[in-house]
């Protein structure tokens, strides 16, 4: 046996808690916001803006349930991480190749937690003078929010969890997941400790 083949499978990680939204759930409110979303921009120019890596899932799912023409774009933007002691400073390390001057933008964003990211954000677009900027998220965790930000489209709420999966990560891992997980808490206790006295301070 390689040495390649001792690595244990995704699932079995000691790390996976219980699932908190299935991939067949998932998959049915991502259809149902793409048919919202096509109703509400009926005839509008609609790009959609992809806050990299997170949501790059939840985008290519959900342009395929969105019936009129769009363009997509990338952008990236440094929020806290595991190794930052400050998350009050934010900024952009990708930004848009488009113009969306006169374009409907609508935000597509995984998980909106502080809403520290989004809010520098959606300032930033807004002197580029689009038509409107909406938010999407696939997860809408309010009880932390700091910056109160006006969500359109949300597919989940949750509570104090921290999650992995469709998009979402611990450590770069467990994008590739279906499902939605909790995290085991007790094994990754520090670390969310960590994530979250760095916004206190
Ligand atoms: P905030 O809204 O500025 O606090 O930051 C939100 C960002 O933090 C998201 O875009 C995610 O990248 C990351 N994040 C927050 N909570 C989670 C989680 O539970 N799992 C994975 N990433 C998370
Ligand atoms: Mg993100």
């Amino acid at each position: 046996m390689t040495e390649e083949n001792h690595q244990k499978n995704i699932k079995s990680s000691e790390i996976l808690g219980r699932i908190l939204f299935p991939g067949r759930e998932i998959q049915k409110r991502v259809r149902e916001l793409g048919n919202k979303i096509t109703h509400d921009y009926y005839g509008k120019e609609l790009i959609l803006v992809c806050i990299l890596r997170g949501a790059v899932v939840f985008l290519t799912d959900l342009i395929k349930h969105i019936d009129l023409p769009l363009s997509i774009d990338f952008m990236s933007i440094s929020s806290y991480g595991f190794n930052e002691t400050d998350s009050g400073l934010v900024k952009i390390t990708k930004d848009l190749d488009e113009n969306i001057e006169g374009k409907n933008v609508l935000i597509v964003e995984d998980i909106i937690d502080t809403g520290l990211t989004l809010s520098y954000m959606i300032r930033n677009l807004q002197l580029r003078n689009p038509a409107s900027i909406e938010i999407c998220t696939l997860i809408d965790r309010e009880v932390r929010r700091i910056a109160s930000l006006k969500i359109k489209y949300s597919a989940f709420k949750l509570e104090e969890k921290y999650v992995v999966g469709y998009g979402l990560d611990y450590k770069q891992k467990y994008r590739n997941l279906e499902s939605i997980y909790e995290l085991k808490t007790d094994t990754v206790k520090k670390d969310i400790e960590s994530l979250k006295s760095s916004l206190n301070k």
